[in-house]
């Protein structure tokens, strides 16, 4: 029974000690560098982003910086994250697509803000991770799929949103055409070796405008072989 108590009594601490870097993470490297919308902020103190590193990354969960995740992909900066949820401007109806689903970490921020989240990954091992880490985290409303994201997920379009977290060379047409209208998209465009932009899309009724934002540094889009030609 002791021990019982002594697990739950540690358990606890570390709850609380994550908590305490979860809200430093949000006034140090969101506030202050002037995110505003306060359902971001909401879903960045929530979000326990601890729950989708691996283990040996937890200690450094809540660092100002992108984090390794295995198969070669990172979890985004939180600055980064926070960023680019607040460019998407969501309500709570709203439907998401996400492109690059890596973690989990990004679609569970979307999805404490909107309705749902369609998520897809190209790496089946990055998929499974995500959902078991969804699940951890106690977040019903995403949805994930194994595939090449290029492509979308066409059954549940139109999105009111779309979030590409990986940057190809030039935006995939079938995500604007999965766009709603009056839906926003966001995403990195750029070769690896040279800077990347981050591109704010707006379709407005067939009409689609562009704005570049910010330099960024994104893993590269790739694609199922059988499409590379
Ligand atoms: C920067 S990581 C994503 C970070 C993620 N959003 C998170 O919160 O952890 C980019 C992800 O995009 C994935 N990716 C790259 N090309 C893709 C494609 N064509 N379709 C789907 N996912 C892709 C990578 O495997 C990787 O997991």
């Amino acid at each position: 029974m002791t021990i019982i108590f002594m697990i739950i009594f540690m358990l606890n601490t570390f709850q609380q000690e994550y908590a305490r870097e979860r809200k430093k993470m949000v006034e140090d490297q969101i506030i202050k560098r002037g995110i505003s919308d306060r359902n971001v902020i909401n879903a960045m103190l929530t979000v326990p982003r601890h729950l989708f590193v691996p283990e040996y990354m937890k200690s450094r969960a809540y660092d100002d910086s992108p984090l390794e995740i295995g198969e070669g992909q990172t979890i985004s900066q939180p600055y980064i994250v926070a960023y680019m949820t607040e460019k998407l401007r969501l309500k709570p109806s709203d439907k998401v697509l996400e492109i690059g689903t890596g973690s989990g970490y990004q679609a569970a921020v979307l999805a404490e803000i909107c309705d749902s989240v369609f998520s897809v990954e190209i790496i089946p091992e990055l998929a499974l991770t995500a959902e078991v880490n969804l699940e951890k985290a106690g977040i019903e409303n995403v949805h994930v799929k194994c595939a090449d994201g290029y492509f979308g997920w066409p059954e549940h379009a139109p999105y009111d949103a779309i979030i590409i977290t990986a940057a190809p060379e030039k935006v995939p047409e079938p995500l604007l055409e999965q766009l709603a209208p009056g839906g926003r998209l966001i995403i990195p465009v750029g070769h690896r070796s040279y800077t990347q932009f981050l591109m704010l899309y707006e379709k407005k009724e067939k009409k689609i405008s562009s704005r570049t934002l910010l330099p960024v540094r994104f893993v590269p889009f790739t694609r199922e072989k059988d499409q590379l030609h």
